[in-house]
């Protein structure tokens, strides 16, 4: 993994390496070859569902054990069937994998879907999901890169979140970024942080002030990321959200909680509920920002020492891509240093 702490070293991440400022034109280029978590797999059986990926459609269905991914309704499979295209290798069925409780589609060419590259995710169970209450869905209408940059935007959480999370006041507040050729993981360690609203209406919570561990850990192909903090006098529970690109206007974000990690069980069962309204304080931000993205050539961002994992993303997300526009969609040997996850989220690791 390489690490960036500093000012100077976050500026540089702004030019890039060559110098160069890193163009950024989020919505508007599509990396290949992923495996993406489309659907819980609780949820299909023989009705086929729908999914989208880069606009790219994948119907989905049950049959008995099994499940299976094709690019046309079954019902239209004959027919079209000589339609189908590179995704599915002229065959017109996607490779597809069932684990972590959601259903994993490939993206890209099916040669090179090799169920070894789906993410090691150490805080749920591989073979089950979890309860229906801990499964939740919502939709942003931006695409994808927004949402993970929303994601590893350490600020948004005090100002947005502020009556789930607390507020923006604190003794100390340190940021850590780590970055491997596919994933880029942030560290926010703070010091007095006052105990949020919810904390102390909802839990119950006496103590003024937390100190906070917050974790973000993303995929830059796919869009995945895993959520954790941890706080001195109140329960959490990681999360694994999806953040799948079904267009440039619209990313899909499937979460599941790591129930297992938290002995809390009325948290357990009372946080998940948060979920639609987090998703639509983030969506109340996300929402007008992109059309200035997608039709308007932005100037150059402003930055702080806080972006420093947002700018880490657009340079990993440009390496990646100037990679598979010289037609390499390989992937690097770092991407083992990710292996340490579970001990950075300080989670369980689960079978
Ligand atoms: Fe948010």
């Amino acid at each position: 993994m390489t690490r960036v702490d500093s000012t100077a070293e976050v500026q540089s991440e702004v030019r890039g390496k060559s110098g160069r400022m890193v163009r950024w034109e989020p919505g508007r280029h599509i990396l290949r070859d992923a495996w993406f978590p489309v659907a819980h797999t609780p949820v299909l059986g023989s009705t086929p569902v729908r999914r989208y990926v880069h606009s790219q459609p994948y119907y989905i269905v049950r049959e008995g054990d099994r499940f299976r991914a094709f690019e046309f309704h079954p019902e239209e499979l004959k027919r079209r069937g000589k339609e189908a295209s590179e995704f599915t290798g002229g065959t017109g069925e996607y490779p597809l994998v069932d684990r972590y409780g959601f259903t994993w589609v490939w993206y890209g060419n099916p040669d090179n879907a090799d169920p070894a590259l789906i993410p090691d995710i150490p805080f749920l169970p591989s073979r089950r999901s979890m309860p229906a209450y801990a499964r939740v869905t919502n939709f942003f209408h931006c695409t994808y890169e927004l949402v993970l940059e929303n994601v590893l935007d350490l600020t948004h959480i005090d100002f947005v979140h502020g009556n789930f999370a607390g507020t923006f006041e604190s003794e100390d507040d340190r940021i850590t970024v780590d970055s491997t050729s596919e994933t880029v993981t942030m560290v926010r360690t703070i010091k007095k942080k006052p105990t949020s609203e919810y904390q102390k209406k909802v839990l119950g919570v006496r103590e003024k002030f937390q100190d906070v561990t917050t974790v973000t850990h993303v995929f830059i192909r796919s869009g995945i990321c895993f959520l954790h903090a941890h706080y001195t006098s109140a329960p959490s529970m990681p999360l694994m959200q999806n953040n799948t690109p079904e267009s440039p206007f619209l990313t899909r974000a499937d979460a599941i909680f790591g129930l297992e990690q938290c002995p809390d069980i009325t948290y357990r069962k009372n946080w998940p509920k948060t979920g639609p309204m987090v998703a639509a304080q983030d969506e109340a931000m996300l929402n007008p920002q992109n059309p200035r993205y997608l039709f308007e050539a932005p100037g150059p961002d402003m930055n702080t020492r806080f972006d420093t994992a947002g700018l880490v993303y657009r340079r990993r997300h440009q390496e990646l891509l100037e990679r598979q526009q010289m037609g390499d969609y390989s992937y690097n040997t770092d991407i083992g240093d990710g292996a340490k996850i579970a001990e950075i989220l300080k989670v369980r690791r689960m079978r």
